[in-house]
C-alpha cells in the first residue's frame, strides 16, 4: 500500500484476483455488510501492488481508503502502530471526526499519532475507541482499512484485529489485512491467529499466488522494452518462479550485463538463514551443493549422520520455513533463488569438498541417483574419468526420455573432457562415435547449425591414417545433415569419397545409407536423372539387408522425384514410408516422408487431406517429444500455413505459436516468420518484427519466402513501396545464394504482391507516377514468367500466382491509362486468377482476386455480376478479420456483411478448446489457463455457440474436422 515509489510498469496480469479482491470487499456493492479480506502471499508476490490497485478502484468507487503499515523491529513494535498511521490519515481526511470521538471514547489518545497518551486505560476501552473511530469515518461514505504487513504486527495490534474482525467494523467499512505467508513459521503467532480470523464470518482468505510464467514474461517485457535476448528473459522467467520482486530484482541485473545474484538480493536472500542454528546452516550449505530439492536418502549420506541431530537441523530450517518437505521423503528450498544464494555464497575449497562428497555417496550405490546428477558433481569436482562416463550415460538417458538438447549437451561435455589433455589427446575411435552422437541430438533438438559444425570440425581434424570405416560414417554424418539446412551445399564429394573405400571397410547398412544420402544430394544438386538411379540402388540393398527406415528414405526421395508412374502411386509410396519409418523407430525419416506427403497432396491443391498429413506428423513428434527435430518443424510450419491458406487463421495462430515453449531461436523464427502472414492479413503492423527476422533469411529460403511475402504487404499497405521493393529485393538475392539460382517458385508469388501494389498505388498517383511504376512493372512480370517457366512442378498454387501476375499486370496498364487494355481482357485474367486461387484451396487469395475482379467487371458494366463476386469476398474477408482486404471492398463500395454467420473462434477459445479436446475438465482449464472456474464456462459456452455444437464432444469432434485444434505438447503449456 502506498509504496515509498510509484510502480514504474503497469499492473501485469492479476485481473481475475482483483476481481475477486474487489467482490470480497464489497466495493461496486452498495448495501454491504462489513466485510474483510485476509490476503496471504511470499514476500514480493505482489500484495501490495494488488492493495495499491484495489484501493484506487474503491476511491474511484467513492471510498474513503486509509492504511496503516506493520514494521519489521525485531519484536519491540509500538502497539497498535499501524493504526496510530491509519487514524493519522483519517484526521486528515476528516478533521475535527477524531476529536468528537475521543469525546466519547478517551482511550481513542492511548493510539492517537502524536498524542499517545500513556495511561490506564483497559484494552478493551482502546478497542472500542478505535472500533467507534471507524464506524463513524464510514457514515458518510464506505470506508476501506488496509494493514499491511501483520507478520510483524505485535500482540496488541493483533488481537485489535482479532477483535474488529469479529465484530465487523461496521455495516460500511471493509479491512484489508496483508501478511507474508513465507515468513509464518511454524512458531509464529500470527499462524494461530490468521487460521481463527479465516473462519469468522464475513472474513475471505485470499492467497496470492505466483505470477504465472507467461505474466513475469510480459512483466519483463514492461520492465525492459528494449528487449533482452529471448534466453536471457527465458532464464529470468523461470528463476523468479512467478515471484514480481524477483523479477524486477534479476531484470536489473541483467540490464547490467549480470548472471549471477546482485550482492543485494543474495543479502536479502541469505538473512532467512540468520536465526538458525549453525547445524541448520551447514545443512543447507550441503544441500544447495545438490540444488534446489534433494532427496531425504541423499542428503542424509552427503551431510549425515542421521539421528536426532539431524532431524533437529532440518526441522528448524523446515520450521523457519526455508525448507519445505517436498514428496515423502524429500526436501526442496522455498526458492530456487535461494538455494543460488546458498550455493554462491560457499567458499571455493567448501564448493568442491561437498561436490566430491556427493560424488562418493552418488557413485556408492546407496541411494538412486540420474547419471546426470552424478556428471554434474564429477565436473564441479574434477572427477574427470567419473564425469566422462557418468555424462555419456546421462546423454543415452536423456535421448531415452526425449530430451535431445540435454543429450547434446551430455555429449559435448565428454567432448570437452576428452579435450582437457589437449588436442589429439584423446582416442579418435572414442571421439568420433560420440561426435557423431551430439550432432545426431542437436538436430533431434532442431539445433541443425550445431549439429553440422560439430561433425564438420571433426572431420577437418581426422587424422589421415584414421580406419576408413570411421571416416566413412563421418563422411555420411557431414554429409546428411549438411542436407538438413537450406545454407549448406549438397556434400556430394563425401559421400563419393566415402562410396569410394573398399567394400570389406563400407559394410552394407552403412553404403546403403550412403546411397540414400548420395541419392539426396544428388537430386538437391538438380541432377534427376542420376538421382533416380542412386536411389533405386538405395532401396534395392535396404530392401535385401532388410532397412526399413533406409528404405522410406529412399521411397521418398524417389517419389519427390517424380519417378513414380502415377500420383496415386507416388501417394501411396510415401504413406508406405511413413508408416515404415514410423515402425522402424527412425523419427528423422518418418518426418521427412511426412512432409514430402503432406506437400504432394499441398501440391496438388488437397489442402484438407495436406492438413490432416501434417497434423499427424506434429502429433508423432510431440509424441516422442522431439517437435524441433529437423523435418517435424518443417510439418509443424507446414500444418499452420496450410491453415493460412484454408483460411483457418486463428488456429494457424494456434499452429504456429512459440509462446511458452522451448524452441530453439531459429525454429522459432520460422514460425514467427509465418505467422506474419497472418497478422499483416489482418492489418496489424509488425514493423519491429521484420527486421528481426530478416537476419534469419540467410540460412532458411522457406523463412525468407514468408517474411517477404507479409513484408511486400505490410509495407506497401502503408504506402512504403521503396521499403516493399527493398524487401523483395533481399530476398531474391538471399534465396537466390540458398537455392541456387533467381528463378525459384515463390518468385511468381513476389511478383504477383508486388505488382499487386504496384497496381493499388497507381490508382492514387498522378501520371509521372504511374509511368515509372509500368517501367518497374515489366522487369517483375519478366522475371515471374521465366521462373514459372523453370519451375520443376507446376501445382496449381504457382499456375495460380502466374495468372495474378498477368492480372495484377494487366490492371496496372490499365489504370495507367494504357489504351491497350481491353475491359474484357481483364475480366478475363481476374477470373483466371479468381479460379486458380479456388483450385489451389487459397482462401484468402481467391478472396483479393475476387474483389479486384469484381472492380473490373463493374467496369465493364457488368454490376450484377460484380456484386455477386463483392458478396463471396466481403464473407470470407470478414469471417478472417482481414483488415485491409475490408477496407478494399469498402472503398469499392460493398457495405459492411450483416452480423452472424461464420463466427471465428478468439485466441482464447481456441485454447480452451484445445484443452478440451485433451479431455480437461473445466477445472482443469481453471487451472491451467489461470483464470476463473467461472470465466471457463463462459468461454466453454461461447466455443459450443460459434461452432453449432449441442455438446462438449461434439464441439471436439468438430474442431478436429475443422482442423481448429492441434497437439501440442503436454510440458510446454
Ligand atoms: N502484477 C504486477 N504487475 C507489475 N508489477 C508488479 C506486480 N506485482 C508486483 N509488482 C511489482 O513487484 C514489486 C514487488 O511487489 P509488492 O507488491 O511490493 O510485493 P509484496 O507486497 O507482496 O511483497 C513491486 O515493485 C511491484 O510494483
Ligand atoms: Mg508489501
Amino acid at each position: 500500500m502506498q509504496p515509498a515509489v510509484a510502480p514504474t510498469t503497469a499492473l501485469v496480469g492479476r485481473a481475475d484476483e482483483l476481481t475477486a479482491l474487489l467482490g470480497a470487499l464489497g466495493v461496486g456493492d452498495p448495501a454491504v455488510p462489513g466485510r474483510a479480506v485476509l490476503l496471504a502471499g511470499d514476500a514480493g508476490v505482489g500484495k501490495t501492488r494488488l492493495c495499491t490497485e484495489a484501493a484506487a478502484r474503491a476511491r474511484a468507487a467513492g471510498w474513503l481508503v486509509v492504511a496503516g503499515h506493520c514494521l519489521d523491529s525485531g519484536g519491540d513494535a509500538l502497539p497498535y502502530l499501524p493504526f496510530t498511521e491509519a487514524l493519522g490519515r483519517l484526521a486528515a481526511e476528516l478533521p475535527g471526526l477524531l476529536d468528537a470521538v475521543q469525546e466519547e471514547h478517551p482511550a481513542l489518545a492511548r493510539v492517537l499519532p502524536g498524542r499517545r497518551a500513556a495511561g490506564p486505560d483497559s484494552r478493551g476501552a482502546v478497542f472500542e475507541a478505535i472500533a467507534a473511530a471507524l464506524e463513524r469515518a464510514a457514515r458518510d461514505r464506505p470506508l476501506l482499512v488496509v494493514v499491511e504487513d501483520v507478520h510483524w504486527a505485535d500482540a496488541s495490534t493483533r488481537e485489535l484485529l482479532g477483535y474488529l474482525l469479529s465484530r465487523s467494523p461496521g455495516p460500511r467499512a471493509a479491512l484489508l489485512v496483508t501478511y507474508r505467508t513465507d515468513d509464518l513459521h511454524r512458531r509464529h503467532p500470527l499462524r494461530a491467529d490468521a487460521a481463527g480470523w479465516a473462519r469468522l464470518p464475513g472474513v475471505t482468505r485470499l492467497p496470492l499466488r505466483p505470477l504465472p510464467s507467461t505474466d513475469v514474461r510480459r512483466l519483463v517485457l514492461e520492465l525492459e522494452p528494449d528487449r533482452l535476448p529471448d534466453d536471457v528473459v527465458s532464464g529470468i522467467v523461470e528463476r523468479a518462479e512467478g515471484n514480481a520482486f524477483y523479477t524486477e530484482e534479476l531484470v536489473a541485473a541483467a540490464r547490467r550485463g549480470e548472471q549471477v545474484l546482485s550482492a543485494d538480493l543474495a543479502d536479502l536472500l541469505l538473512l532467512h538463514l540468520d536465526s538458525l542454528p549453525d547445524s541448520a546452516r551447514t545443512l543447507l550449505r550441503a544441500m544447495s551443493v545438490a540444488g534446489r530439492q534433494v532427496s531425504h536418502p541423499l542428503l542424509a549420506a552427503v551431510a549425515g549422520p542421521e539421528g536426532p541431530e539431524f532431524d533437529e537441523a532440518v526441522r528448524a530450517a523446515v520450521d523457519r520455513n526455508v525448507l519445505v518437505p517436498v514428496g515423502h521423503d524429500g526436501y526442496a528450498f522455498r526458492h530456487a533463488l535461494l538455494a543460488e544464494a546458498v550455493y554462491d555464497d560457499l567458499l571455493p575449497g567448501e564448493r568442491v569438498r561437498w561436490h566430491r562428497r556427493y560424488v562418493e555417496v552418488l557413485s556408492s550405490g546407496a541411494v538412486d541417483r540420474t547419471a546426470a546428477e552424478l556428471a554434474r558433481h564429477a565436473r564441479a569436482a574434477s572427477d574427470v574419468p567419473v564425469a566422462i562416463a557418468a555424462s555419456k550415460a546421462a546423454g543415452e538417458e536423456a535421448l531415452a526420455a526425449g530430451g535431445p538438447a540435454e543429450a547434446a549437451r551430455h555429449f559435448e561435455n565428454v567432448l570437452e573432457l576428452l579435450a582437457q589433455g589437449g588436442p589429439g589427446s584423446a582416442p579418435v575411435d572414442e571421439v568420433v562415435p560420440l561426435v557423431v552422437r551430439a550432432s545426431e541430438a542437436a538436430v533431434a533438438a532442431g539445433l541443425l547449425h550445431r549439429g553440422l559444425a560439430l561433425v564438420e570440425e571433426q572431420l577437418a581434424s581426422l587424422p589421415d591414417d584414421v580406419d576408413p570405416r570411421l571416416r566413412a560414417e563421418l563422411l555420411h554424418a557431414v554429409a546428411a545433415t549438411a542436407l538438413l539446412v537450406d545454407d549448406g551445399a549438397p556434400r556430394l564429394r563425401e559421400v563419393t569419397d566415402a562410396l569410394a573405400l573398399e567394400p570389406a571397410q563400407v559394410p552394407g547398412e552403412l553404403r546403403a545409407k550412403l546411397l540414400a544420402v548420395q541419392a539426396r544430394a544428388t537430386a538437391a544438386a538438380d541432377e534427376d536423372a542420376a538421382a533416380v538411379l542412386i536411389a533405386q540402388e538405395a532401396a534395392e540393398l535396404a530392401r535385401r539387408l532388410d532397412l526399413p527406415a533406409v528404405l522410406a528414405d529412399a521411397t521418398t526421395t524417389l517419389a519427390r522425384l517424380g519417378s513414380y508412374a502415377t500420383a496415386d502411386a507416388t501417394e501411396d509410396a510415401l504413406r508406405l514410408s511413413v508408416s515404415d519409418a514410423a515402425a522402424a523407430g527412425d523419427l528423422l525419416a518418418e518426418m521427412r516422408s511426412t512432409f514430402n506427403l503432406g506437400t504432394v497432396l499441398y501440391e496438388a491443391g488437397r489442402m484438407e487431406e495436406a492438413r490432416v498429413v501434417y497434423d499427424r506428423g506434429v502429433a508423432r513428434a510431440v509424441a516422442v517429444r522431439r517437435p524441433w527435430a529437423a523435418y517435424a518443424l518443417e510439418v509443424r510450419l507446414m500444418s499452420g500455413l496450410v491453415r493460412y491458406a484454408l483460411g483457418q487463421w486463428d488456429a494457424a495462430l494456434v499452429a504456429l505459436e512459440t509462446e511458452g515453449t522451448d524452441a530453439p531461436p531459429m525454429p522459432r523464427a520460422e514460425l514467427e516468420g509465418a505467422a506474419l502472414l497472418v497478422q499483416v492479413g489482418r492489418g496489424e503492423q509488425p514493423f519491429d518484427r521484420l527486421p528481426a527476422l530478416q537476419t534469419w533469411w540467410e540460412r532458411d529460403g522457406l523463412l525468407a519466402v514468408n517474411c517477404a511475402s507479409a513484408g511486400i504487404d505490410l509495407y506497401g499497405g502503408a504506402g512504403r513501396l521503396d521499403v516493399a521493393e527493398a524487401v523483395h529485393r533481399d530476398a531474391v538475392h538471399r534465396i537466390a545464394v540458398l537455392w541456387g539460382g533467381e528463378e525459384f517458385g515463390a518468385r511468381v508469388r513476389f511478383g504477383g504482391l508486388l505488382l499487386g501494389q504496384y497496381a493499388s498505388a497507381a490508382a492514387r498517383s498522378d501520371a509521372a507516377e504511374r509511368g515509372d511504376l509500368l517501367e518497374k512493372a515489366a522487369p517483375l512480370v519478366e522475371a515471374a514468367e521465366r521462373a514459372a517457366e523453370r519451375a520443376s512442378r507446376h501445382g496449381p498454387e504457382l499456375l495460380a500466382w502466374q495468372a495474378r501476375v498477368r492480372a495484377e499486370h494487366l490492371r496496372l496498364r490499365r489504370l495507367a491509362g494504357d489504351e491497350g487494355v481491353e475491359r474484357e481482357q481483364l475480366v478475363d485474367a481476374w477470373t483466371a486468377a479468381v479460379a486458380g486461387f479456388e483450385r489451389s484451396g487459397h482462401v484468402y487469395e481467391t478472396a483479393r482476386s475476387r474483389t479486384r475482379l469484381a472492380a473490373a467487371l463493374r467496369a465493364a458494366g457488368r454490376t450484377a455480376e460484380a456484386e455477386h463476386e463483392l458478396v463471396l469476398s466481403r464473407r470470407v474477408a470478414s469471417a478472417l478479420g482481414a483488415a485491409p482486404l475490408l477496407a478494399e471492398l469498402a472503398e469499392l463500395g460493398a457495405p459492411a456483411p450483416p452480423a452472424g454467420g461464420e463466427q471465428q473462434l478468439t485466441p482464447r477459445e481456441l485454447e480452451v478448446l484445445q484443452l478440451l479436446a485433451q479431455g480437461r475438465s473445466n477445472r482443469d482449464i481453471s487451472t491451467l489457463l489461470f483464470i476463473s472456474p467461472k470465466t471457463v464456462s463462459v468461454h466453454v459456452s461461447n466455443v459450443l455457440a460459434k461452432l453449432h455444437a449441442a455438446g462438449r464432444t461434439e464441439a471436439v469432434v468438430i474442431a478436429q474436422r475443422r482442423g481448429l485444434v492441434t497437439p501440442v505438447p503436454a510440458d510446454q503449456r
